[in-house]
C-alpha cells in the first residue's frame, strides 16, 4: 500500500518535472522562430517601459543607457550611432532596427560587435525595445 502510494507520488512528480520545462517552452518563442526576423513592416512598437528595463540589462553598457553611446568600452573598436540624435534616426525605419537587434551588426551589413538577438528576445521584446530606442530621440 505504502509503495503504491509512494509509486503514484514519484509518478506525479516525474510528470510535473517534465510537463514543466514543456510549458515553458512552448510559452517563450523567440523572434527568430517567429518570423525569422522579417515582421510584417506595421507597428513595430512596443511597450517602452518593459523595453527600458530590457535596455538597461542588455544594450545600456555598449550604447548608454540614453542612447547616445557615451560610455566606454573595451575592445570595441566601431562605436556604436548616437541614437539620441534624431537627425539620424528619422532616417532609420523600425524595420531597420527591429532587423539591427534580431540579426545583429551583420544583418544589416555592420559591425558584428552588435550580437544577434533573435533567439534571445521574443519579437514582443524587441518591438518594446523599438519603442524605448524611439524615445532617446523623440522620432
Ligand atoms: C557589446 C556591445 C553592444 C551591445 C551589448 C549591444 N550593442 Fe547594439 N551595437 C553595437 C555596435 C558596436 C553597433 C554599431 C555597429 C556598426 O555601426 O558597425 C551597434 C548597433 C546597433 C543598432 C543599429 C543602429 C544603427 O545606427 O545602425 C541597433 C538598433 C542596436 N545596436 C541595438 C541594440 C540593442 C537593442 C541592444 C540590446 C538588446 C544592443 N544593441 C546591444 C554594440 C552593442
Amino acid at each position: 500500500m505504502q509503495s503504491a502510494q509512494h509509486t503514484a507520488r514519484l509518478t506525479g512528480l516525474l510528470a510535473a518535472c517534465l510537463l514543466v520545462p514543456a510549458l515553458a517552452a512552448a510559452e517563450f518563442t523567440t523572434a527568430l522562430e517567429t518570423n525569422n526576423c522579417a515582421p510584417a513592416p506595421e507597428n513595430l512598437r512596443g511597450d517602452p517601459e518593459i523595453g527600458q528595463e530590457l535596455h538597461e540589462e542588455h544594450c545600456a553598457s555598449c550604447h548608454g543607457l540614453s542612447g547616445g553611446a557615451d560610455v566606454v568600452v573595451m575592445h570595441m573598436d566601431q562605436t556604436p550611432a548616437d541614437q539620441s540624435d534624431p537627425e539620424y534616426m528619422q532616417t532609420i525605419p523600425d524595420a531597420y532596427l527591429y532587423l539591427a537587434i534580431c540579426r545583429g551588426g551583420e544583418g544589416i551589413g555592420k559591425s558584428v560587435v552588435m550580437a544577434p538577438w533573435g533567439d534571445f528576445f521574443s519579437d514582443q521584446e524587441i518591438r518594446d525595445l523599438i519603442a524605448w530606442i524611439r524615445t532617446f530621440s523623440g522620432t
